[in-house]
């Protein structure tokens, strides 16, 4: 590891094991501070990087940066299916899910998602994570399986990801088992138009189904809830054409997959630091979208500042490149159909906690209280 790179202050014989563990956020803010590189020593050490430069490197070299040995692994929910694959599995897997997430093949769930929404609508007081996360649930459930995936069970299988470090690490084996069961079933009989009857025949459908219930769920939701909190204090982009740059700006302030990583598989430079082969290599949406450098007065909530456009490999919030998020567009479609059903009537805020806690994804420490009045 290169030792002339700048590290946050470590504690002696620790490293940064403990600051890890107690605060991630706080201490890659802290290693943002030494330097646009800088070495952070976790269990094995890592280089964590924040630049558009370091961000192209990292997310279009997928022979030198890879997967497999790299944090998702590290957890039951992301380590398999087209997340866990390196070339030249993955382009081949991801070339086969792709069209199903396409703008074109969600077309038709757009309606759909707008139904669910309204069905769900708030009346007086709610709590935005709560709501939040019953949505996702019910439009993953429709977007993916038509509805029939049995909802409890849904539930019982995505509830670990909002608990705190280790809970989404644990194996779950019967927990699992029970999911792709009935995922499996699904795919027997699947409905029309849901992405299992696309995927349907497929060998590694029932995998590829349960990781994307995994990857999109915490993450739109999380975002979700903060976007709903905001909203109720920033009136004027309360109007259903007004929300994609509203959402766009959410993704920036709160990106919920706040850091990436990948395991250099030879030796490697990006943005002109030289990295050993097997060095674990971090990229961090969070920093990215908070450097004062590339994103002006970051944390003022300004979604007119898409309208001048922004530096390539400065906004990554489904990351970017040929292994950037595959639910990008099923997202910002549950996005914009959850939140056009809250402009509608009064909403205001009603206190809680929209600090950041970071696990597996970004979250709102919340609660998030809201009260939607009138119609
Ligand atoms: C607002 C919601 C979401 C955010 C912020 C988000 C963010 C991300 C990010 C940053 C990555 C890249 C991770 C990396 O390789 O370093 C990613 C990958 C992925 N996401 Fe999402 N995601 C969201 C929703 C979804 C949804 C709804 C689905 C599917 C239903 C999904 C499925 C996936 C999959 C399968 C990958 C792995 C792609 C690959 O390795 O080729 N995500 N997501």
């Amino acid at each position: 590891m290169n030792p002339a790179l700048p590290e946050p202050a470590a504690l002696p014989g620790l490293g940064h094991v403990w600051q890890w563990a107690a605060g991630p956020v706080a201490l890659l803010s802290a290693g943002a501070h030494t330097g646009p590189v800088f070495r952070l020593r976790l269990w094995r050490p890592a280089l964590v990087g924040y630049r558009p430069e370091w961000n192209r490197a990292i997310l279009t070299d997928l022979d030198t940066f890879r997967s497999r040995g790299s944090l998702s692994g590290l957890t039951p929910y992301l380590s398999a299916g087209v997340v866990h694959a390196d070339v030249p599995e993955h382009r081949a897997r991801r070339y086969g899910l792709s069209r199903h997430f396409s703008a074109g093949a969600l077309a038709g769930l757009d309606g759909r998602l707008r139904e669910i929404s309204e069905a769900h609508r708030p009346h007086g007081s709610f709590e935005a994570l709560g709501w939040s996360c019953q949505l996702v649930q019910h439009m993953l459930n429709v977007a993916l399986f038509g509805g029939a995936m049995p909802a409890r069970l849904l539930a019982r299988f995505v509830a670990p990801l909002h608990r705190s470090m280790p809970a989404p690490m644990l194996p779950r084996p019967w927990l699992f088992r029970r999911a792709e069961t009935a995922i499996a079933r699904v795919l027997e009989d699947p409905p029309p138009g849901s992405i299992a009857a696309h995927l349907a025949g497929h060998p590694d459908a029932v995998t590829d189904l349960r990781v994307a219930l995994a990857a999109g769920y915490d993450t739109t939701s999380h975002i979700l809830a903060w976007a709903a909190w905001h909203l109720a204090a920033h009136q004027r982009w309360r109007h259903p054409q007004a929300l994609p740059m509203f959402v766009g700006e959410m993704l920036r302030l709160y990106p919920a997959g706040w850091l990436g990583s990948r395991v250099t598989s030879r030796p490697a430079r990006a943005a002109g630091v030289a990295i050993p082969a097997g060095t674990l290599v971090l990229y961090s949406p969070f920093l990215t979208h908070r450097d004062p450098e590339l994103w002006p007065c970051p944390l003022l909530i300004r979604p007119e500042r898409f309208e001048a456009g922004h530096p390539p490999w400065a906004y990554l919030p489904f990351a970017a490149g040929p292994r950037a998020c595959l639910g990008a567009r099923l997202a910002r479609l549950m996005l914009d159909a959850a939140l056009a059903s809250l402009c509608d009537g009064d909403l205001a805020q009603d206190g809680g906690d929209p600090g950041i806690a970071a696990g597996i994804t970004l979250r709102p420490r919340g609660p998030l209280h809201l009260r939607l009045g009138g119609t």
